[in-house]
């Protein structure tokens, strides 16, 4: 990347000295204001996570904080919980006519749900899926959009003690059905469609073309009407609000799961062709959930939280639904986009709803920027404490924009770095201890392990490049981690030597660390490309497209783009006399059908060939070079270098 970029999209401001410290007022009220809590957490590990366990309430005690001296790592051993109880039971006594869900739907209408409310409909839905046949440790698929009864069926799973697997409402029929075989899934809850833009997407009949593409058998569908037109029912499909009403007042006991039971799985793009399931647990996710909800996001029980991301990726698990409920908060859902029907839609939601805590991807931050601050402006949102970002980088520029015009100057930003697999945020600042530097996560939160080394796997200077690695297990770590035996790694080629280290988690990604110990974050070392906060794997739609009649050849690379971040550039190279044209609405199609539109190359640039080594490997390092503009390097190994240019003037002259 070109220094002039990184400084858009990357790290320099962190690098450049700027600090920016908490308000005084903010301070005060935090939750963790106390900078001893880094020495205190450092001296005592892993007991110092008794504080993210006993956040919790337990069905029976836990008997040691982390069990196994080495792997398989069991946190909270021998403890018993269930996670509906600890996100609504036990908030009754207290709160029970507090608002647990405030839901703004697409179309201006909204839902409130107390936590009695909510507690009844999960025990409502929970009894229907038992009577479906649901029993404990049967995976329920959950393909809905950001709809309230997307958080109770995920309650009501978690309450008999059922696997949730969410799949993002946008993803294709054969997406659907690639999951639920994979997860041996054989219970779904779908609703008949949803409004995007104001125009219906009918969902039902892309999850029934996942039906017939499945291997597996689908015992029972569950349909939620959200377009109000009563949608036809086939045999093993139940509509949701019938259900519900069969069991009006049914009451379901909270199945006790051992603290290491599976809570969810949740499915990620890894750097294989496959997508990866990740597996959380019931009892170290959960305290994770909370207890980072609470020192990170500084969530109170009487604050309104809204976290922007769709309940379809990790995030919205983590900070929409499981970490604001544990703490008896109120949590918001959004249904529609953030410029429909106007641009001001977010502040207009965040004014209505006096919300607290705002968290959102830096896509998003940089899209508000784009269309200009007279749109915060002409909101009131004092509300507001503390902002977030997550998912990407924050350049210093949308991060300056963030602060002023949305924070008014006086709300802390956390920078918060983790993934699908950390189950919680993992490197960010504390924000009523730590000072912020613009475009840089922050310190490993107390009791986390982690540190930059080169590949010997030694510590890297201050300001020198390396790779993030995490060195402890912690409470949100998934079930293959906590399984895992020494060092993990996705791929066992590329990572950092890691043998100084008892147990290691190489995270993928590049970074930098300062002499305050502050992580700069510099994107992924593997073959994994964040758009817009949502990971892709090159690999799965470089062997959609390779499929598509017409391609000789295709690769896909990360590229640069102003708002994202990084965007999808496919490189195709065309089988004799196909016309480009077609060949560009095949690819589209392709890809929209085999993991849905989300996945759609951003650009499609047509090349003779692609840039290769001798031996015929394509020479992806290099291509992302050229995507981005970048010095090309050492390029002797190239069998082809006359590629180069035609690659370069192709993109030059974008097709339109
Ligand atoms: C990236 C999302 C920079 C990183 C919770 C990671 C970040 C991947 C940040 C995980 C951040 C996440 N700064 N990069 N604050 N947060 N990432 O699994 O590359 O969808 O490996 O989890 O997002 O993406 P995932």
């Amino acid at each position: 990347m070109p220094d002039e970029q990184r400084e858009e999209h990357g790290a320099a401001g962190a690098l450049s000295g700027e600090r920016v410290s908490p308000p005084a007022s903010f301070v005060e009220q935090a939750n963790v204001s106390d900078p001893g809590i880094y020495d205190e957490f450092e001296a005592d590990w892993p007991e110092c996570w008794a504080a993210a366990g006993d956040s919790l309430d337990w069905e029976t005690d836990y008997d040691r904080v982390l069990g196994g001296d080495g792997p398989p790592f069991r946190w909270f051993e021998g403890g018993r919980l269930n996670a509906s109880a600890n996100c609504l039971d036990r908030h009754l006594e207290d709160r029970k006519n507090q608002v647990a869900l405030q839901w703004e739907g697409r179309l201006g209408e909204s839902r409130t749900y107390s936590y009695l409310d909510l507690h009844r409909e999960v025990n409502e839905f929970a009894a229907a899926l038992r009577e479906l046949g649901v029993g404990a440790d049967d995976v329920v698929t959950l393909y809905l959009p950001m709809v309230p009864e997307l958080p109770i069926a995920m309650l009501a799973c978690a309450r008999i003690g059922a696997p949730h697997s969410v799949v993002f409402a946008g993803f294709s029929a054969d997406a659907l059905a690639t999951r639920m075989d994979a997860a041996d899934s054989e219970y779904l809850v779908t609703c008949d469609g949803y409004y995007r833009r104001g125009a219906p997407i009918h969902q039902k009949n892309t999850a029934d073309n996942a039906a017939i593409e499945r291997e597996g058998d689908v015992e029972a569908t569950v349909v939620v009407d959200r377009l109000g037109n009563g949608a036809p029912l086939g045999d093993g499909e139940y509509d949701y609000d019938d259900l519900v009403a069969e069991h009006r007042g049914a009451t379901v006991d909270p199945v006790p799961r051992a603290a290491s039971d599976r809570l969810f799985r949740i499915y990620t793009s890894g750097t294989t062709g496959e997508p990866t399931g990740v597996r959380h647990t019931t009892g170290g996710y959960l305290a994770y959930a909370a207890w980072t909800a609470q020192a990170v996001l500084d969530i109170k029980p009487e604050d309104t939280h809204w976290c922007s991301a769709d309940i379809g990726w990790i995030t919205g698990h983590t900070y929409t639904v499981y970490g604001p409920l544990a703490l008896g908060a109120t949590t918001m859902l959004y249904e529609g986009t953030p410029d429909y029907p106007e641009k001001d839609r977010v502040w207009d939601l965040i004014e209505r709803n006096a919300v607290d805590v705002f968290y959102t991807a830096p896509t998003a931050v940089r899209a508000f920027m784009k269309w200009g601050e007279e749109y915060p402006d002409a909101h009131d949102l004092s509300s507001l404490r503390l902002l977030g970002t997550v998912g990407e980088p924050i350049n210093p520029r949308a991060w300056r924009w963030y602060h002023e015009h949305i924070g008014g100057g006086e709300c802390p930003i956390v920078d918060t770095w983790w993934q699908t697999e950390t189950g919680g945020a993992m490197v960010s600042t504390l924000p009523g201890v730590d000072d912020m530097k613009p475009g840089s996560a922050g310190k490993p939160l107390p009791g986390v392990g982690a540190e930059v080394v080169d590949a010997d796997g030694d510590p890297v200077d201050p300001g020198e490049t390396g790779y993030l690695v995490l060195t402890r297990p912690w409470p949100g770590m998934p079930e293959s981690m906590a399984e895992q035996d020494g060092w993990f790694a996705q791929r066992e080629s590329v990572r950092p030597s890691l043998e100084r280290f008892d147990w290691a988690y190489f995270t993928e990604d590049g970074a930098t660390v300062d002499e305050d110990g502050y992580v700069t974050l510099l994107g992924r070392v593997d073959d994994v490309i964040n758009v817009a906060g949502h990971r892709f794997g090159t690999m799965e739609i470089e062997r959609v497209l390779a499929d598509v009649e017409g391609v000789a050849e295709a690769a896909v690379v990360s590229g640069p783009d102003d708002l994202k971040g990084e965007a999808l550039y496919a490189y195709v190279s065309a089988a004799e006399g196909v016309s480009e044209d077609d060949l560009r609405a095949a690819v589209h199609d392709a890809v929209e059908d085999a993991i849905g539109a989300i996945a759609v190359p951003d650009v499609v640039v047509f090349t003779p060939d692609l840039p290769k080594t001798r031996s015929g490997k394509i020479m992806r390092r290099l291509l992302e070079a050229v995507t981005h503009g970048d010095d090309l390097g050492d390029t002797s190994a190239l069998r082809n270098p006359e590629v180069v240019g035609e690659i370069e003037s192709a993109l030059d002259d974008p097709p339109t």
